[in-house]
């Protein structure tokens, strides 16, 4: 290809990409397919190495991360970043608003404008824009002097390269924006089991996974951790058109930020504490960290007018909710054997309510971390509960501890539960149990095997196994689909009627025809969790092309290093591992295919050539991307607006504005029947006149 051409080509990809990036990760409403969108990082990539400098500055691939850096240069401020004062109180809240309504010389009985916000539990940064493109990303450090932290910041998905244009937005030269890296709970959760796995220390909570990723001096570890940046201040002066920090945040989702969505403006303090108390409550139910709500006067006039003291702006107060941590003792440590006979020390605890939930165990992770933290039986430890995460033991309170202390804790010399040797594997931290057929072992299999990550069969949880164990039952997954010819012998069980016998055969027979990534999960092969198996189920027919792949195909696969492949060939080749896939598949396990894509195309052909659809609303039997992908998989387009050449729109419950539109240029609507008739190979015509 020649330069011209490719020059024009690295343009064009890099301006869909991003924005493919900005309704992926900003506005959560996916383009495009991931195999379209890797086929296109791929293409950009290709023209990039050998075009080097053609490449744009703030092109998407850079989300990879770039070279490593020896140290952070420092940067100083010309204003320092400010931090927040906090109360927790509702008393301390109205001395707050006091001193705002005396600072602002208003009477006492004036309504303040406030916003109210979340206080994101993360690590604060700042980003500098020159017209619109990012050129410095720095940690707050001590507030003058912060580091440049750039190249792990151009990483996140959610930290724009460059600034989108936006009519009434006039983006002012210069910009400076504060806001929040958090790492999501889920992302935290998955990150740590994969730390153990390899023998790692695991972070103690999201905002130290967060911390720690961007104060990394290769910019790799980041780009492979998924971040998110959420906007909430500006740095310098706002531009002289902003009024309010209302229109500031609206401004910045404009600009192409993403901005946490629970601020609220409250009209008056009674309101403001209001809306703090809602956001308390809603605590638990986010998907990241928060330790807090921030308060701010709304009005930037007013804000001028508080000004600061020291480092803290006065039109601003962190009303911080009770940590999720408590103080108690430790009962007693006992051993836990998991699935792959890994010994993992657990801590009982006298029991003690953490953020509304009693707390009575906490894993204490491996002996080695045991040993550092020197955690004994009777000590006074701190207990942490960092959103749905197990609880985790901070750290012993000597002053607090019984004295003398009780004896320090040893690794076990054998399993405890069927006394066979431990050993531990060469580079790792982690004690297992040797014996392959260990009661423990084969229960947490079982139990994950059934469970949600697994082939989630309903009412098949710890108790039930537990008790199919000790009736002799079952002895390993596969024994599940021999249930339905036990009936009788459960039928009698204390605590099964006929009427749970026969819900807990149906979830059976139901599970038989999960997804093959379903499957592979329950399987447990180590170091292939929930999203290595998506990606294995896509890249191979079924499970038995999987278990005869070899090291070279499974590392060719883009996710998967060597030894994740070489954990799976061990797997496969394992002959009590072959036998129990045997033994599952004349029990009826016949994974369904995930993506009709396969079978569309065998059965209807590309049925749906040619046909444009909107998808809105929440559907409730797949999500609105598994909708995308399998009407793309009949050859539809799906598009993100409607227009008049649209044929039909998708509507689930909830419906956005999408729907007025289709109504308004008289676009055909179809329900979510309509769309379940369409995929299974019905006409659009068809199913236009019956809804
Ligand atoms: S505003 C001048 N808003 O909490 C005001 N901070 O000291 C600057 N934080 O360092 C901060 N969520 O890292 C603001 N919605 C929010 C926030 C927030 C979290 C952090 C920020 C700050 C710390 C408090």
């Amino acid at each position: 290809m020649d330069r011209e051409r490719a020059g024009k080509e690295i343009l064009e990809l890099t301006r869909t990409l991003l924005d493919a990036d900005y309704h992926y990760y900003v506005l959560d409403d996916p383009l495009y397919s991931d195999a379209e969108y890797d086929k296109m990082m791929r293409k950009l990539q290709d023209l990039e190495k050998k075009f080097p400098d053609l490449a744009v500055l703030d092109s998407p691939t850079r989300n990879v991360g770039g070279k490593p850096l020896e140290r952070f240069k420092k940067i100083k401020r010309n204003q320092p970043m400010l931090s927040l004062s906090n109360v927790t109180s509702k008393n301390e809240l109205m001395e707050f608003h006091e001193r705002v309504v005396k600072g602002l010389g208003s009477g006492p009985g004036d309504e303040i404008d406030y916003v109210v916000e979340v206080k994101l539990d993360g690590l604060g940064v700042e980003l500098t824009y020159d017209r619109g493109v990012l050129v410095l990303g720095t940690t707050r450090g001590d507030g003058l002097v912060g580091e440049d932290v750039t190249e792990n910041l151009k990483t996140i998905r959610t930290v724009p390269k460059a600034l989108k244009k936006s009519n009434e937005k006039t983006l002012p030269d210069k910009l400076v924006v504060r806001g929040e890296v958090i790492l999501p709970n889920r992302a935290f959760l998955d990150l740590n089991e994969k730390r153990l796995d390899q023998g790692l220390q695991p972070f103690a909570n999201p905002r130290n996974a967060a911390a720690g990723s961007i104060r990394q001096l290769d910019p790799k570890i980041a780009a492979a951790r998924p971040l998110a940046f959420f906007a909430y201040a500006i740095g310098k002066a706002p531009p002289s058109w902003m009024a309010r920090h209302c229109d500031l945040l609206q401004a910045f989702s404009a600009w192409g930020f993403k901005v946490e969505e629970h601020w609220k403006r409250c009209k008056g303090i009674i309101k403001a504490f209001e809306w703090i108390e809602r956001l308390r409550e809603l605590r638990d139910s986010l998907p990241y960290e928060i330790d807090g709500a921030v308060i701010k006067v709304d009005r930037f006039d007013q804000q001028k007018l508080l000004g600061r003291i020291s480092k803290s702006p006065k039109w601003a107060m962190a009303f911080k909710f009770a940590a999720r941590q408590a103080v108690t003792f430790v009962r007693e440590i006992k051993v836990q054997v998991g699935r792959t006979g890994a010994l993992t020390p657990v801590a009982i605890l006298e029991p003690v309510e953490i953020g509304g939930v009693k707390v009575s165990r906490a894993t204490l992770h491996n002996y080695e971390e045991l040993d550092r933290k020197d955690i004994r039986v009777g000590d006074a430890v701190l207990v942490e509960r960092a959103g749905d995460v197990i609880p985790d033991v901070v750290k012993v309170i000597v002053e607090r501890s019984p004295s003398p202390r009780g004896a320090k804790v040893k690794p076990p010399e054998k399993c405890p539960v069927c006394y066979s040797p431990v050993e531990k594997q060469t580079g790792e931290t982690i004690l297992r149990c040797v014996n392959r057929s260990c009661p423990a072992q084969s229960r947490a299999q079982i139990i994950h095997f059934a469970g949600k990550t697994g082939m989630d069969i309903e009412g098949m949880g710890e108790k039930l196994v537990d008790k199919l164990l000790d009736a002799g039952l079952i002895h390993d997954p596969a024994d599940i689909y021999t249930l339905k010819g036990k009936r009788n012998a459960l039928v009698v069980m204390e605590g099964l009627g006929k009427t749970s016998v026969a819900n807990i055969i149906e979830a059976i027979e139901k599970s038989k025809s999960r997804p093959l990534d379903r499957l592979i999960s329950a399987l447990g092969i180590r170091h292939v969790g929930e999203h290595l198996s998506k990606v294995l189920a896509d890249k191979f027919e079924n499970l038995d092309s999987l278990a005869s792949a070899d090291i070279e195909d499974l590392v060719a696969i883009q996710e998967v290093g060597t030894e994740v492949a070489s954990s799976i060939t061990a797997f496969f080749s394992d002959p009590d591992n072959q036998a129990l896939l045997h033994r599952l598949k004349e029990g009826g396990v016949n994974p369904a295919r995930e993506h009709p894509s396969a079978l569309g195309n065998e059965l209807f052909g590309d049925i749906l050539q040619g046909k444009t659809f909107v998808l809105t609303g929440t559907l409730d039997s797949m999500s609105r991307l598994d909708a995308k992908k399998k009407l793309e998989a009949l050859g539809a387009r799906v598009a993100s607006s409607v227009s008049k050449k649209t044929d039909a729109v998708v509507a689930g419950s909830k419906p956005g504005s999408k729907l007025e539109k289709a109504r308004k240029l008289g676009v055909p609507v179809i329900g979510e029947k309509g769309l379940e008739s369409l995929l299974n190979g019905a006409a659009l015509e068809e199913i236009i006149e019956k809804d």
